[in-house]
């Protein structure tokens, strides 16, 4: 029998999934390996189990295709985080299940994509005695030990367009213009698209605000005769000395579900400044559409490098991106702590330097 391996995406979807799995696949063909895709992420390795074999035929136009073909979940039996992130306790009998279902199928390795979430059951299975590999995937940009996750520079480019189209109609109304982005509890999308997309105030988790502070700068910039502002909301933002901004009634078995903080900002700065406000929630437009060519790059190093980490047999890693290579580290290492935007790095510097405020 030819030799096999899985591949299963999991956790919130995001651009570039089907290019890792293109990538993965084409590669693994090349050596002459067949790939089983698991469906639905981490269920499909469940009884029932649920599965497709994946041609590499199949394979071509998936490099820019949105979402993943094998599906995904970030709730349900596997869920490893919970709440605000807090560890999750999957049963015993969960991991003894998927094991089954990876020999049943006589599987060489499994490859997990996913983000902090699905790396975490990544690194549980691992230690159950499943050999995996990951990749490191999500918008969010919140993994430890790589430079960056494929999807993030994709929402990104998504934020920053929204920006362009926000300032031309805040300018045209003088209005106060906000985008609420994703994110979770890492302000990355918020800061880049921020930067990128010439915003003036750029909230994040990192570096909680005062209403004051942003207020001070929306009236600062009518002196300028500058009578627009845009302003852009990370998900997880807060003020200072208070809680996240949550949607909805929390869940069994998933994490919380951040969103609202932009209504908030919106309605008090409203208040406090006498403009006219407008609040946007880009939402999951982020997580949709095309990868940008950044992403199909690194999505396609990705896949391919974890194809090579299975021939080494370097399981319990996964690939990251340390330009100007991809490098195998410990999933151990990329988990368990989230990365987000350090408040004296570079990028809030360079925010700063041009007269963007955090409302600190
Ligand atoms: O982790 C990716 C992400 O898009 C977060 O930015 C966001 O908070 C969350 O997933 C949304 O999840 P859902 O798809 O369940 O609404």
């Amino acid at each position: 029998m030819r030799e096999r391996i899985g591949i299963l995406t999991g956790g919130g979807d995001c651009p570039g999934l089907n290019a890792v799995i293109r990538a993965v696949v084409k590669s693994a063909s090349k050596r002459g390996w067949e790939t089983i895709g698991f469906l639905g992420g981490y269920e499909g390795l469940l009884e029932p189990l649920r599965y497709r074999s994946l041609d590499y035929k199949e394979m071509d136009a998936l490099l820019f295709v949105g979402g993943t073909v094998l599906g995904t979940s970030n709730k349900g039996r596997f869920a490893a985080k919970t709440g605000h992130g807090e560890l999750g306790q999957i049963p015993e009998e969960i991991f003894q299940q998927a094991k089954a279902g990876f020999q049943q199928l006589g599987l060489r390795a499994l490859v997990c994509v996913g983000g902090d979430g699905s790396l975490t059951i990544a690194q549980q299975l691992f230690e159950h005695g499943i050999p995996i590999v990951g990749v490191p995937k999500t918008i969010d940009n919140d993994l430890e030990a790589t430079l960056s996750t494929f999807g993030f520079d994709s929402a990104v480019a998504c934020a920053t367009d929204a920006l362009d189209r926000l300032r031309t109609t805040a300018q045209s109304h003088e209005r106060v213009m906000i985008l609420e982005v994703m994110g979770r509890y890492a302000g990355w999308i918020a800061a880049h698209a921020g930067i990128s997309g010439g915003g003036d105030v750029i909230l994040i988790p990192e570096i909680p605000f005062r209403y004051e502070a942003i207020s001070e700068r929306i009236l600062e910039r009518e002196r300028e005769g500058k009578h627009f502002t845009l302003v852009v909301v990370a998900e997880g933002a807060r003020e200072q000395g208070k809680d996240f901004t949550t949607t909805g009634a929390a869940e069994k078995n998933r994490e919380a579900h951040l969103g609202g903080i932009g209504a908030l900002v919106g309605a008090e700065l409203q208040k406090r400044t006498g403009k006219e406000v407008r609040v946007c929630v880009l939402g999951h437009l982020q997580r949709g559409g095309a990868p940008t060519s950044f992403d199909r790059l690194l999505c396609t190093r990705f896949g391919a490098h974890a194809v090579q980490l299975i021939a080494e047999e370097k399981y319990g890693y996964m690939t990251a991106l340390l330009p100007p290579d991809t490098v195998p580290v410990r999933i151990l290492d990329a988990i368990g702590r989230l990365r987000t935007v350090p408040p004296d790095g570079n990028i809030v510097q360079t925010a700063r330097a041009l007269g963007i405020t955090f409302g600190d």
